[in-house]
């Protein structure tokens, strides 16, 4: 706030992209063709965004510039997206049960549009695979540090060490007295359709509102769900530091703007800013 006081705070720019636009690509690299996205009443500047832009399309024609028209078309053909609106923010759990007709009986992928990733491999691709050899939920985590465990759902295990562990627990942002760990679900989650009789049953939790984690810590204690810590670098947007580390990091990691910005940051340490 108040960036997000009349736009949704997934079409906020990293360098001159929206966040929600890196997750879709994130989402598409690993070769997911159809993307549902649940949206809610402000959110219409995502549909437009994935939309054409006939209008824009003949100006940059117009005046030639083939560059920018190119990139602006292919965000319209990125995937086959469809949206569902929640029609009341009553939490993560029944967003993903507003999804339950579209996905059906099969397994399914669910990435949170403000939870950016920046990763050689796009993580729900390295999830997928973590989810063909186990056959059951995968959790994407990292550790957070105790002093952050309150902002995110936690996972509990049983101490075995490696990349991918078997859930024993799941709380909702529980405080740092309670926290029995610090590794974090991070916006990215491959769940099996056993899920949805479970959320429908879920009570709300913490903030009053359904929690997927809740629904998950359910599934936990029936089937086994797994928490695989993923390669690469995440970055918390909604947060103000978060969003400036993306910010400067996205655009030191472009060529066009590299040079530039080191100079720039270089000249500030100088200046003691
Ligand atoms: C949501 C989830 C939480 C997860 C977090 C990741 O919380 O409820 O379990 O750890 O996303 O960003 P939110 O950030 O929407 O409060």
């Amino acid at each position: 706030m108040p960036a997000t006081k009349a736009q949704p705070k997934e079409m906020l720019p990293i360098v001159d992209k929206p966040t929600i636009q890196y997750v879709i690509e994130e989402a598409v690299e690993a070769g997911i063709e159809d993307i549902l996205i649940i949206t809610g009443r402000n959110k219409r500047a995502i549909e437009d965004h994935f939309d054409r832009s006939i209008e824009l399309e003949l100006v940059l024609e117009q005046k030639g510039k083939h560059e920018e028209l190119n990139k602006i078309k292919q965000i319209s053909e990125l995937a086959n997206v469809f949206y569902i609106r929640q029609k009341e923010a009553l939490g993560l759990g029944h967003a993903v049960l507003c999804a339950r007709q579209y996905v059906g009986n099969e397994p399914f992928a669910v990435l949170l549009g403000d939870d950016v990733v920046h990763a050689d491999v796009s993580v729900i691709g390295q999830m997928a695979e973590v989810y063909a050899q186990k056959g059951h939920s995968v959790l994407g985590v990292q550790q957070v540090g105790y002093e952050n465990i309150h902002k995110y759902g936690a996972v509990e295990h049983d101490g075995e060490s490696g990349s991918v562990v078997r859930v024993r627990k799941l709380t909702e942002k529980p405080s740092r007295e309670e926290a029995k760990s610090d590794l974090a679900v991070l916006g990215r989650y491959i769940i099996d359709p056993e899920i949805f009789p479970i959320i429908e049953s879920t009570a709300p939790g913490s903030g009053g509102e359904i929690q997927l984690t809740d629904a998950l810590n359910t599934l936990a204690g029936q089937q086994p769900v797994w928490a695989y810590t993923f390669k690469g670098r995440r970055y918390d947007v909604g947060d103000r530091i978060g969003f400036l580390e993306a910010t400067i990091e996205y655009a030191l990691r472009r060529e066009d703007l590299a040079p530039a910005l080191n100079k720039y940051l270089e000249g500030l340490q100088k200046d003691k800013f």
